[in-house]
């Protein structure tokens, strides 16, 4: 064999996986598509659970996440100007980590080039072959000359729009979906956070989030239609929408700048079920998709990478099949509650076009709810730290 495990894909899953992977002594080879500037030019969300921390400290890339991240104890939801603060640290004795996703990607491929591993920028044509033999292979074309890489195991983490999941035989393939009738236009801008935790807006004019990545560098969002297009809104018209999508008193302390990034990403709920086929195994965006409302995009890959970098360590070092037989339902089981989180705070916080008015009551209520509910607070808290893996 070529290598012991091909990984399609070096986004944060394939290099999460091969970095636990290549610790554990365990040769991985990783194909990726774009080059290594494209993969880490792309803007992504910036909250970790606290899992995520530990098994990113595990694998050796926390130093900088330790040196630059922020902690947060909590966060905040508003209705209109009620503002409900959700004390994480208090209710569930935990805190997230506020540290890009690109920073993530950038600091494990550093790992990754330290370890010396062989990471394929460039390939083309991937395609995946004889998952149900004695060795599994992909070929794929590089530098226009046509591969073939053999291996015992195929990590497929090559995100929704991958060859992985394809591979998979279409009658065998269980898809579940949920595509939300709006957007979220994000811009990113050299300003000071509004406050010192996040804020997840639901007012009348529809959802608002203020997030950030350092004292001097903030990632914004409002709701917007799908059918919108970023450059319909000029930086001030995306400030003054999001100002008056804030509680006042919070909105009066708003400084605004211009955007060095701005984008519309759709909101989408996706799984695709089963996470294996043979010797091929689904990773992350390859499975799943979740609306960011929830920060659960980079979280859930790495609790699929946390449950298969253990199965494949034990099947290639110790011939035990156990980890990789369950790897499927193990982790379809906390993709199923962190989707359903996050469909929960996206239809809690968004307003639907042609929603009736019982609907904005019942969003109103919910908030009411867990203003006054402890019970409430610390369902959404837990949720929202992260549930064991
Ligand atoms: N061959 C090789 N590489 C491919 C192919 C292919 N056919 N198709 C896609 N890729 C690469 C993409 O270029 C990308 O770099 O696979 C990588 C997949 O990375 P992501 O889409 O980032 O998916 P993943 O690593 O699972 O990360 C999930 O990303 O989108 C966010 O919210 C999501 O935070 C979550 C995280
Ligand atoms: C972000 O910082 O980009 C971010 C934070 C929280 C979310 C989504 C995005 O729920």
């Amino acid at each position: 064999m070529d290598t012991q495990v091909a990984i399609i894909g070096g986004g944060p899953s394939g290099l999460l996986l091969s970095q636990l992977l290549n610790r554990a002594g365990i040769a991985t080879v990783i194909l990726e598509r774009s080059s290594r500037d494209h993969v880490l030019s792309r803007i992504r969300a910036g909250i970790l659970e606290w899992g995520t921390v530990e098994l990113l400290r595990e694998a050796g890339v926390g130093a900088r996440m330790e040196a630059e991240g922020f902690p947060h104890d909590g966060t905040f939801l508003t209705d209109a100007e009620r503002m409900v603060h959700i004390d994480f640290k208090g209710l569930t004795g935990k805190q997230v980590m506020v540290y890009g996703q690109t920073e993530v990607t950038r600091d494990l491929y550093d790992a990754q080039d330290a370890m010396g591993t062989t990471i394929l920028h460039g390939v083309e044509d991937v395609s995946i072959h004889d998952l149900d033999g004695p060795v599994a292979r992909v070929d794929y074309t590089l530098n226009g000359e046509r591969r073939s890489l053999t291996c015992a195991y195929v990590a497929g983490c090559d995100g929704f729009h991958g060859v992985s999941r394809q591979t998979i035989p279409e009658d065998k393939r269980r898809e579940f979906e949920r595509v939300y009738p709006f957007g979220w236009l994000g811009i990113l801008s050299r300003t000071p956070p509004v406050s010192h935790e996040l804020i997840y807006a639901n007012s009348p004019h529809g959802f608002a989030l203020a997030s950030m990545r350092n004292a001097n560098l903030v990632r914004c969002y409002v709701q917007v239609p799908l059918s919108d297009k970023a450059e319909d809104w000029s930086d001030d018209r995306f400030w003054a929408e999001f100002r008056r999508r804030l509680p006042s008193e919070t909105a009066a302390r708003l400084i605004t700048g211009p955007s060095i990034e701005k984008s519309i990403a759709p909101l989408r709920s996706f799984v695709s079920e089963p996470l294996r086929w043979g010797r091929l195994f689904l990773v992350g965006d390859a499975a799943h998709i979740v609306p960011p409302t929830g920060a659960k995009g980079l979280n859930l890959a790495a609790s699929d990478v946390f449950y298969l970098h253990q199965a494949l360590t034990d099947a290639l070092q110790t011939g035990s099949k156990g980890g990789i037989d369950a790897y499927s339902d193990r982790a379809l089981a906390r993709i199923w509650k962190a989707m359903r989180f996050s469909w929960q705070m996206t239809t809690m916080l968004h307003r639907f076009e042609g929603e009736d008015s019982f609907a904005e009551r019942m969003r109103g209520a919910t908030l009411a709810h867990l203003a006054q509910s402890e019970v409430a607070r610390r369902d959404l808290a837990e949720n929202y730290v992260g549930l064991p893996f």
